[in-house]
């Protein structure tokens, strides 16, 4: 019977030994230490052995199961803590690989072009005022020396809305920064130096040179002295500034209702330097933007008197710059959300 143990002990260490998963750990100990077990049967067989062998063959088959119950228990969790580690290994992170680039944006172009104008302009001592896109009425017209059923008005067809509620007064998206002039000057006295960015809108029929959404910036320069060589002065340097030292600028009379006299400016042409080309329509010149001394009467219409105070004012479009300073021919493109277009001016 001793012989019987010392050789089933022998066959099992050995065996276990050779393990290295949980499922064959288990037939193992099924095998062995379970109720049909081995080293049971061994156990149950201790009864039916002679007297005097029982107390050795006893102890013998106790000490077996307590030494295989023991290693069973050792070798579970060393398979365990393997298995563990395994699957850390398997989900692990290479932290040689290089990572993913997270795609950054870009500024739009008409953004980037804005910005640089209001830079050149705060450079000449300019500050910068914002205005609401939904305006009165009043200000977009009225107080800009534009009464109701002038024809001036069909300069800018617009999209009328209805006021808040409790409010009197027809309001309208803005055609023009022009209102903000008078924002501006409501808010304060002179001397003032103000540029007002922001976006306009207008009745149009869009085509590669009309959008019914565009930005403008609005200049104002109100205070005592002020004369048309400042605003000939300022728009010169700011021409020369956007567009390189060497542009030659061009003033002459053009009409709108809130300035005396009245001016648009044109530069010559990037494309052709003024030999005249499809750009500038074979003229040698573009015109880049509308100006003209404060009328008296809209200086009046805020109570500042016109016989101490003279200002200049004037209004550009930022897709218009935009375009010649990057030689783009449609201004659809600037809103139609194409990103080959787009991706073209990441800065
Ligand atoms: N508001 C005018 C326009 O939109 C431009 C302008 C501004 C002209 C200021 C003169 C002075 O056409």
């Amino acid at each position: 019977m001793l012989e019987r143990i010392k050789s089933l002990r022998e066959k099992a260490i050995q065996e276990l030994e050779a393990l290295t998963d949980s499922t064959s750990l288990e037939e193992w100990k099924r095998s062995y230490l379970g109720k049909k077990g081995l080293v049971t049967q061994l156990l149950r067989q201790i009864g039916s052995l002679p007297p005097e062998e029982r107390p050795k063959a006893g102890e013998a088959a106790n000490l077996l199961r307590d030494e295989l119950t023991q290693l069973y228990e050792e070798k579970a969790s060393a398979i365990k803590e393997a298995e563990r580690l395994q699957a850390a290994k398997a989900q692990a992170i290479d932290v040689t690989l290089p990572g993913r680039r997270p795609q950054i944006g870009a500024l739009h172009p008409v953004t980037q072009t804005l910005r640089e104008i209001i830079e050149i302009f705060s450079r000449m001592g300019f500050g910068v005022y914002e205005g609401p896109e939904v305006e009165w009425d009043d200000y977009n017209f009225g107080l800009l020396n534009i009464p109701p059923e002038h024809p001036a008005r069909d300069m800018w067809d617009t999209l009328y809305i209805a006021p808040p509620y409790g409010k009197e007064g027809n309001m309208l998206l803005r055609t023009h920064t022009s209102p903000d002039q008078i924002r501006v000057m409501e808010l304060m006295r002179p001397p003032i130096r103000v540029v007002v960015p922001g976006r306009c809108y207008r009745h149009e029929a869009t085509d590669a040179s009309h959008e019914w959404m565009f930005y403008q910036v609005e200049g104002l320069a109100v205070d005592k002295g002020i004369t048309m060589a400042h605003l000939k002065g300022v728009l010169t340097t700011f021409v020369r500034e956007m567009f390189g030292k060497e542009r030659k600028v061009r003033f002459r009379c053009d009409y709108f209702p809130f300035v005396e006299p009245g001016a648009d400016m044109a530069m010559d042409c990037i494309v052709c330097g003024g030999k005249g080309c499809r750009v500038c329509k074979f003229t040698g010149w573009l015109e880049i933007l509308g100006a003209g001394m404060v009328h008296p009467q809209v200086l009046r219409n805020v109570g500042i008197d016109p016989n101490i105070y003279t200002g200049f004012a004037f209004g550009m479009g930022v897709e218009r710059i935009a375009m010649l300073k990057h030689k783009i021919d449609d201004i659809r493109y600037f809103y139609a959300n194409d990103l080959r277009f787009l991706k073209q001016f990441r800065a």
